[in-house]
């Protein structure tokens, strides 16, 4: 399983926060915030990660993080030119992914659970992860039948279609990639990962686990504030890097 960090993107409600920065450098208590998610693939077992990253700040990742070999692993760099989409990740690491199952998160994203077991049982097929939320209109959402199986995922829904968000870890076979080349850019000019996930969902080979401890996408004012302080509380102490 070969490990991706999708750490690109604009930060657009991190102004002026992110106006010399890249968001997921910004820090998260005593960290840059790209140290969580790395942590989480790190702790799962992932050695080999490709980390994606914006033109402008493709400096200060490599100062930051370098070969990987103060973690025990192995980066490899991708630029994306311009943020088109979470699905554009598995067109810019094709090499990278090299016929390989992959793990993507992204790089804003804050996870209190241990994947490590879900990563080694994947068998093939697409898996992702959901979590109930207040605010399911920010997000993907998965609407569940009566047997609880997964029916659909509409990318932020305006009507109401359940609570649980999809949250920013997936793990694919290594069709993603040739899915991935298929799709067209949605109305936001985006390669969308709900649509890579309805296509899994239509051949029957989604599977949607929950996320049971804390989730959080640090990408707005509150939402980094409430990272900081999980962090503070709950999260530095249980840090491997
Ligand atoms: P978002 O939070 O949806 O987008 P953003 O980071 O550009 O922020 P804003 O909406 O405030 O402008 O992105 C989620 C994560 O995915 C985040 O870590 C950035 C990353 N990302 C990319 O690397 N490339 C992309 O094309 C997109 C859309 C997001």
């Amino acid at each position: 399983m070969r490990g991706i960090i999708l750490s690109g993107g604009s930060g657009t409600r991190l102004r002026p926060l992110t106006k010399i920065t890249s968001k997921q450098l910004l820090p998260v208590y005593h960290r840059p915030m790209i140290y969580y998610p790395l942590n989480t693939l790190i702790k799962a077992g992932i050695k080999e990660i490709l980390i994606i990253v914006a033109p402008e700040s493709a400096g200060d990742y490599l100062n930051l993080l370098g070969s990987g070999k103060e973690f025990g692993v192995k980066f490899t760099y991708e630029i994306q030119d311009k943020p088109e989409g979470l699905a554009q990740a598995f067109i810019i690491g094709e090499n990278f992914i090299d016929k390989e199952d992959v793990v993507m998160i992204l790089g804003d994203n804050i996870f209190e659970d241990d994947f490590s077991e879900e990563i080694k049982s994947f068998k093939g097929g697409a898996k992702i992860f959901a979590k109930k939320v207040p605010d399911p209109e920010r997000f993907g959402v998965v609407k569940f039948d009566s047997n609880l199986k997964a029916e659909k995922i509409i990318e932020k829904p305006v009507e109401y279609l359940s609570n649980f968000a999809v949250t920013g870890l997936y793990i694919y076979d290594k069709r993603v990639v040739e899915i991935a080349k298929t799709m067209k850019p949605s109305e936001r000019g985006e390669l969308e990962i709900t649509s890579v996930n309805n296509i899994y969902l239509e051949k029957g080979e989604l599977e949607v686990a929950m996320v049971n401890g804390e989730w959080l996408d640090a990408g707005t004012f509150d939402s980094l504030l409430k990272a900081q302080n999980f962090a503070k509380e709950k999260l530095a102490a249980k840090m491997i890097i």
